[in-house]
Formats: C-alpha cells, structure tokens, sequence
C-alpha cells in the first residue's frame, strides 16, 4: 500500500494542529479493527542469508498479540529497523502494515523523544529526560504519518486501538483524518504525577492528542486520576467528579464529545501460559536447567528488558549484600539474571549495561567458584518454552522494578506454578502490585526493603508458599489478556455515538463480562475538584 503524501496536519511551527485533507479509506481491503502500535509484533532481522521476522520484545506485544492473532484485524506498526520498506503482509491470520522510519527518525522520534524524553519522564525521572525541539518536531511528523496509515488501512466506521506513549498524537490526527471512526488509545507505561507531566514543553499537546480518542486507558486508576487533572489544569476542559473505579470511568468534555477516561488493567494470556507449563516436556527442561545450575538449593530468577527502570541494580546490590552478610550462602544459592537487549544506542542504556555487567564481575569475582558463578547472567531473547521452563526451575523469582506499569513477568510466573511452588518478590511500585498482594512486596528505593523480602522468600515456609500461590493464581488465572482487552473494547463501543444525554444515565452492563469488571458511564458532569498528585505508589497506583 502505498505512503499518502501531503495530508497535513501538522502546521508550519512543527505542532499538531491546521487543517487536515480527508485521506481516502481503502474501502476493499479495509480491516474493521486496527490497532496500531510503535512496533509491529514482529521484528525485522538483517541477516547474512537475507531477511528473518522474530517476535518483537517487550510486554505490550506480549500481551496484544494471541488477542489479534484470535480475532481479524490489522496491525499497524514500524518494522523495528531503519529505512525498510515493506509491502503489507498476511502473517499467521493478522494483516500487517508496516510503517516506515528513516534512520533519523529512528534516532529522533523513537530513541529521542520517545526514549530519552517521554520514557524516564513517565518513570518518575529515574533518569533525567532530555528536552529537544527537533525530537519533538520528529514525534509529530512520526505519528502524522502513523495516523495516515492507520486512516488508510481502517474500513469505514472502524475501531481502531491506539498503543502506547510513542503515538500520543495520533487520536487526534486520526479523528481529523476519520471522524466515522471509534478511536481508543491505551498507555502501557505509568502517566506520572502531574507535576512531572508539567516538565514537558509540548504537555498541552499530549494532552489534546490523547483526547482525540473516544476511550482513553490507563493501566491504574492513579493514572486516569492525573489525565483528568492535567485535562482540566492543561485544557481547561470540565471533567466529571466521579471516582476512577473499575465501575466508573471519568468523562472530559471536549466540545460536543464526551471523553472516557478509565482504568484496565493489562494482563497475559494466563490459562495458555499455565497450560504449557503442564507440559512433561518444559517441566523436564526445568529439572534439567537446575541441574546445569549446579543442583542449587535455591535459585533466584530475574527476567526483564536490560532497563533502567526494571530495578536489575537494586537487586543485585541486594544479592551481593546478602552473600556478604552471610544472609545467604553461595554454595547453595545463586542467581540467574537474564536480560533482553534494549534501546542499546540510547546513553543511558549503555550506561546502565556497563553498571550491571561490572557488578556481576564483581560478585563473581568475590562469591564464584570455578564452574559455579553466584549469578548467571544472560544477554539475550530467550525462547518462550525456555523462558517458562526458567520460572519452573526458580524458587524466587524477583522482580523490583523502580517504576512499571505492569510488570507482565511477575504475571507469567504465577500463571506458569500451576505446582504451587514458588514465591514472588515484587516491587510496590509495579502497576502488578495491585492486583498480587500476597507476593513478597518491597521498595526498590530501600535496600533493606528488598534484602528483607529475599531472605523471606528464599526461607518461606512451604505450606505458606502453596497458600499465597494458589491466591495469586486465581487472581491471574482469571483476569487474563482476554478479559482485559474486552473489557477496553466494550467500554469503547459504548463511549461513542453518546454524546448528549446518554452520557448521564449509567449504561447497561456487558453481560458476557463478570460482575465487578464493567465500565458503566458515570451519573453526571460536573466540575471536577483537583486532589494533590503525589510522587511513589501513591500516583500510577492510585486506590490500592
Ligand atoms: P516490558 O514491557 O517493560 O518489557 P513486561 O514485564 O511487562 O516489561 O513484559 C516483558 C515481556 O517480555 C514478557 O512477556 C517477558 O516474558 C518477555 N521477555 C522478557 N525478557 C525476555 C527474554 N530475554 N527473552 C524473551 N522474552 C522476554
Ligand atoms: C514496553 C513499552 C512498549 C515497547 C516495549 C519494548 O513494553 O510499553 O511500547 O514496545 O517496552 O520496547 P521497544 O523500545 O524495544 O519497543
């Protein structure tokens, strides 16, 4: 399919805004549901023989994909490398579109002001993020150009399901392009307190991107909290007082439409994850990891993105400490550490690549033995049988990320101890820790908080452990991937086309959802009362 050219919508000061030419839907081969991500579910791979599509990393494809692939739609997103351009393709039942990106827009639009800019800002500034005028002006033309496509591709009175922080602008532009269109936008990383959002030049223009959607999504209710707040702060727009509940989403009005705003928390494809962690062949491949590890009696398992938000520092500080306390023994205990290649030409990934791999020496260096290193370390993707076959082998699994949205990992872990053995170590500050209350929680900002809950799941009783897995479990078991995007996608289909006086009666339940799950409109618009913003769990996380 071929590039649109000329649609503007951005004006002459490179923001988002002017006059938009109506693009042309392609009507025959038009997909009824569209969602569009910064990545495609696959990723291209330049390689010596030619070209090789593997699975795109991170949780956002992790979770987007069994829902699509069940279901017709397409998927439109950048190929992952620079300057390929690829013709449309059926892959596996999904239709995806690519988009491309030139090498300076790779390096302006996703490693800048997406990376650089809007992914430590997000986080809590964990890293300070970088300003730039020219990322910004990429940002803008990148996601005319996703929303271009995406009004090419979608058939008309289509849904389309915008992802994530890379594609802000898109609502907007595409509702400019599409108004026949149900538009819904979901942001997987955390919104931050609104006095972080206020450092951001262009926090208007978010803002007014974001509400170019009829559904607006965000993991927690603290989240939806703060986009209310900065709606009203930022627009001046009068949004409803109600509660940010799984009941009652907020509405902002925005001229004659009717925003939603809600929160849905994301989850995986739990029951096909616990099922294949039945199989006789993984859990062989788990017995047989432990023993390459040196039959240890515990070992401790970290799986994440090489990102500085995932906390891989603070537990390897917490390990190293442990073993010199004499806490815990590195004759029978070890770590091992597997970690995805990331961002790995933004500075402050390299950065962080370079810390972590001089501590590991340093552990290893003091507590290794010949042939039994205190951490393994991997550096690359993992196989998904391998990887479930990794949290069968571990007995604590230790995820203690700064700041997450989510944090699928934690998810998948007790998705895949159908044997009830286990235990999870989780950060409070992970969008998880919600809904897992009874892992082993601690702050990452406090090595103790984290020494403490080790120790506690490397010494936990076993009766303890079976009681506190088999809750967690139900808990994942049932609000999977499924529920979570029907539950999104059910709100969406309401949200539109009620402009007027629909919006202040509460809308019928879908009744293929289970109770406490619906997203009912709220009862009335009035003016909503600012409640202080404040930094750590309390913000993303809201009402936990
Ligand atoms: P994020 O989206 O920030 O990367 P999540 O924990 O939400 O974090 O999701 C990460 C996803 O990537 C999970 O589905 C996890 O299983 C997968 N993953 C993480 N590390 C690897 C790896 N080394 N190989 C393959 N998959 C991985
Ligand atoms: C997180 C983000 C996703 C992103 C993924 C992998 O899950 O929320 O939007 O795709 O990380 O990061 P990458 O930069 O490689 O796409």
């Amino acid at each position: 399919m071929a590039e649109s050219e000329g649609s503007a919508i951005v004006g002459g000061s490179g923001r988002p805004g002017g006059s938009a030419q109506p693009a042309v839907p392609d009507g025959a081969a038009g997909s009824d549901f569209v969602v569009v991500a910064n990545r495609l579910p696959v990723d291209m791979q330049k390689t010596a023989d030619g070209i090789e599509w593997r699975r795109s990393p991170g949780g956002l494809v992790t979770a987007l994909e069994p829902i699509l692939r069940s279901g017709q739609g397409a998927w439109v997103g950048w190929p992952g490398v620079a300057d390929a351009d690829v013709e449309p393709f059926e892959d596996d039942g999904l239709r995806l579109v690519p988009v491309p990106l030139s090498a300076e827009e790779v390096e302006n639009y996703y490693e800048g002001f997406s990376n650089a800019t809007l992914w430590p800002l997000y986080h809590d500034v964990i890293v300070r993020p970088i300003y730039h005028r020219h990322w910004w002006n990429a940002y803008v033309e990148v996601n005319r150009r996703f929303a271009e496509k995406a009004a090419q591709v979608a058939a008309p009175g289509a849904t389309v399901w915008i992802q994530d922080y890379q594609l802000q602008l898109v609502p907007k532009m595409l509702r400019k392009l599409r108004k026949d269109l149900t538009i819904g936008f979901f942001l997987h990383i955390p919104l931050p307190p609104v006095e972080l959002f206020m450092q951001l030049p262009w926090r208007s223009e978010i803002v007014e991107g974001l509400l170019g959607a009829d559904l607006v999504g965000f993991h927690l209710p603290g989240g939806a909290q703060n986009f209310l707040i900065l709606a009203k702060r930022l627009g001046g727009y009068t949004v409803s007082k109600s509660a940010i509940t799984r009941s009652k989403p907020g509405i902002v009005q925005v001229g004659f439409r009717f925003v939603h705003v809600g929160a849905f928390p994301i989850s995986i494809d739990s029951g096909s994850m616990d099922e294949v962690s039945r199989s006789r062949s993984i859990r062989e491949r788990a017995k047989q990891i432990r023993k390459e590890l040196g039959n240890p009696r515990k070992i401790l398992l970290g799986i994440d993105r090489l990102d500085y938000t995932k906390g891989i520092d603070v537990r390897l500080a917490a390990f190293q400490e442990l073993l010199e306390e004499g806490e815990l023994d590195p004759a029978d205990t070890v770590m091992l550490q597997v970690a995805t290649p990331s961002r790995e030409r933004v500075e402050s990934y390299r950065v962080l690549r370079g810390e972590i791999e001089g501590r590991i020496g340093r552990i290893n260096g003091d507590f290794g033995e010949i042939g039994r290193p205190a951490v393994h370390y991997i550096h690359r993707p993992i196989p998904r049988d391998e990887l479930i076959a990794f949290f069968l082998a571990a007995d604590v699994m230790v995820v203690t990320p700064l700041r997450d949205g989510m944090n699928l990992v934690a998810k998948e872990y007790v998705a895949c101890r159908s044997d009830l053995g286990g235990a999870l170590v989780l950060s409070e500050f992970t969008g998880a820790a919600a809904e897992l209350r009874q892992a082993y929680l601690c702050n990452p900002h406090d090595l103790n908080s984290v020494k403490d809950a080790l120790v506690r799941a490397v010494r936990q009783d076993r009766e303890f452990g079976r009681r506190t897995m088999r809750a967690m479990r139900r808990q994942v078991l049932t609000h999977d991937v499924d529920l979570w995007a029907r539950s999104f996608l059910s709100a969406l289909a309401r949200s539109r086309g009620q402009g007027t006086e629909a919006h202040l009666t509460a809308q019928p339940a879908d009744p293929s959802l289970p109770a406490g799950i619906e997203h009912a409109a709220v009862t009335e618009l009035v003016e909503y009362v600012d409640e202080p913003a404040t930094v750590g769990p309390g913000s993303e996380a809201g009402e936990r």
